[in-house]
């Protein structure tokens, strides 16, 4: 036993040949675009940075002890060569920034036995250069880790100015102020970096891997093992499976393996087969996919009626034994919708029974018959002004009774009906609001440019720009 759960446990996630849900795929076009975001805000992060003041005492023969301070030291100004990125296979990203030239102004004060002087000096490091790698993984929670692994920082060349104070002593301090700069970038550089880094973690940790669509169902998508790193993509393997708040069943979840290739866009997300037909599960397992029809939420115009009457064509029987009364239909799913993703071609099936009844005087509900009911839809799904849109149709309906009170019947001509009610007066209103179209998930800062949405054998995918606005 214990031999078998350690084996389990040592053996990694993906050698276990579990294939994602859901999988997504940011590119080095990602990369070039966050490069820009990210060297805005870096922009901002230096225009505000200062330097920590320094003071201490050093030994000039033939002087002898000189105390000094340097205090105030901030970014005046600084140039940001663009900077490199890269993915680092099998480990994380690269990014280099050479070349970077800074401007600082501070004030320096000293004293010399009894000579006290004070002015102010301007800075310019050259050349100076950054390179970091970001190992990418992920934890046990599924969600993902960033980590600063290989930091490197120089510094090129160091000038100071002087202004003020006693000319004699430039000489001096031009020394201490170069090593004390040249030190502290060259030491802090990477530790604060690693500590901005690091402080990503508590942000990490707060995304949540799974998301309650509605009061129902959950959609839950940890990550099933650390980012595979490639040379020009990183992929995201996220199990993408929908359960029932209430009655968390397993269904036999086996996502269909599917890669998506989309390099011209920053980020592909792909759903699998399996995680829509999770949903499907997820509802049917809730118990909400049910609704009781009443005469009243038959549309007006529908020359059929909830009545006994109105169904003498079909079974003559039925008004015979209860004349002119109303009826009720409780139309529920009998197993989970079947989703099928084709080449461009959604189609939805769906098993589901009709218990149908008639309103007694009494107000009491005789049970009259059942019917099993098989119907099956096609859609086609489209990207529109950043809307999901879409067109349905039918292709088929087939009834079948079940068990009866009032002896057997053909539900051919019933069958004939409920396909003219389906097109004529359902498909319409839903083809409108998918015409309408479903808007795509946006916050006020990230926005989607230019999706495409295409539907595969066994998955369907989003391939999208993406916009960052702070
Ligand atoms: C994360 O999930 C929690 C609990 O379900 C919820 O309160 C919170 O708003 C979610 N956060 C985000 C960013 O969706
Ligand atoms: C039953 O339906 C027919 C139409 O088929 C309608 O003319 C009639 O008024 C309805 N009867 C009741 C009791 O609603
Ligand atoms: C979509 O696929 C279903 C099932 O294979 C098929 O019955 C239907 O005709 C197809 N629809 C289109 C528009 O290709
Ligand atoms: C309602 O009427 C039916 C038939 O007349 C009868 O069998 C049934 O017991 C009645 N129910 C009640 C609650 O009165
Ligand atoms: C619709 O379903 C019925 C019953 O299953 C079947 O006999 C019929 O051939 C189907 N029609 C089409 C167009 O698929």
């Amino acid at each position: 036993m214990w031999v078998y759960l350690i084996t389990l446990l040592a053996i990694p996630h993906h050698a276990l040949g579990a294939n994602p849900g859901l999988e997504s795929v940011i590119t080095q076009k990602a990369l070039e675009y966050a490069k820009h975001v990210g060297a805005s805000l870096a922009q901002e992060k230096l225009g505000g940075l200062t330097i920590p003041d320094m003071t201490g005492s050093i030994s000039i023969s033939p002087f002898g002890k000189v105390d000094y301070s340097v205090s105030g030291m901030h970014v005046v100004n600084f140039n940001l060569p663009e900077p490199v990125v890269g993915f680092a296979e099998e480990a994380g990203i690269k990014i280099g920034i050479s070349g970077m030239n800074v401007a600082i102004n501070g004030n320096w004060r000293d004293h010399y036995q009894l000579i006290r002087d004070s002015g102010s000096f301007d800075l310019a490091v050259y050349e100076l250069a950054v390179s970091v790698l970001v190992g990418v993984g992920s934890d046990s929670t599924g969600r993902l880790t960033l980590s600063s692994t290989n930091c490197d920082a120089s510094v090129g060349d160091l000038e100071v100015t002087f202004h003020g104070g006693t000319s004699w002593l430039y000489n001096i301090f031009k020394k201490i102020i170069q090593g004390l700069v040249h030190e502290q970038l060259n030491s802090k550089l990477c530790p604060m970096l690693s500590e901005y880094i690091d402080g990503l973690e508590p942000l990490l940790q707060k995304i949540n891997v799974s998301y309650q669509y509605d009061p129902y169902v959950v959609f839950e998508f940890p990550l099933i093992h650390p980012p595979a790193i490639g040379a020009s993509n990183m992929e995201f393997d996220c199990k993408g499976e929908f359960y029932s708040v209430e009655h968390r069943g397993e269904f036999p979840f086996t996502p269909e393996q599917f890669q998506l290739h989309d390099q011209n866009r920053m980020v592909s997300v792909g759903l699998s087969q399996s995680s829509a037909n999770s949903a499907g599960f997820a509802y049917h397992s809730a118990g909400v996919l049910r609704i009781r029809l009443t005469d009243s939420m038959i549309p007006k115009v529908s020359p059929i009626r909830l009545n006994t009457t109105s169904f003498e064509s079909f079974i003559p029987e039925l008004p015979k034994r209860y004349p002119g009364m109303l009826m009720l239909v409780d139309l529920f799913t009998s197993q989970q919708p079947l989703i099928t993703f084709q080449p461009d071609n959604v189609t939805a099936q769906a098993f589901g029974a009709a218990k149908v009844y008639v309103i007694l005087p009494n107000a009491t509900l005789a049970p009259v018959f059942v019917l099993d009911i098989c119907a099956s839809f096609s859609a086609k799904l489209f990207m529109s002004d950043l809307k999901l849109t879409g067109f349905m149709t039918l292709n088929n309906v087939s009834l079948n009774l079940a068990s009866s009170e009032l002896g057997p019947f053909q539900t051919k001509s019933m069958e004939n009906v409920i396909r003219a009610g389906i097109r004529l007066a359902v498909l319409p209103e839903v083809n409108a609001k998918l015409k309408r179209g479903i808007p795509l998930p946006a916050t006020p800062e990230v926005s989607l440019v230019n999706p495409v949405l295409k539907v595969n054998q066994g998955f369907v995918m989003l391939a999208t720009d993406v916009s960052y606005s702070p």
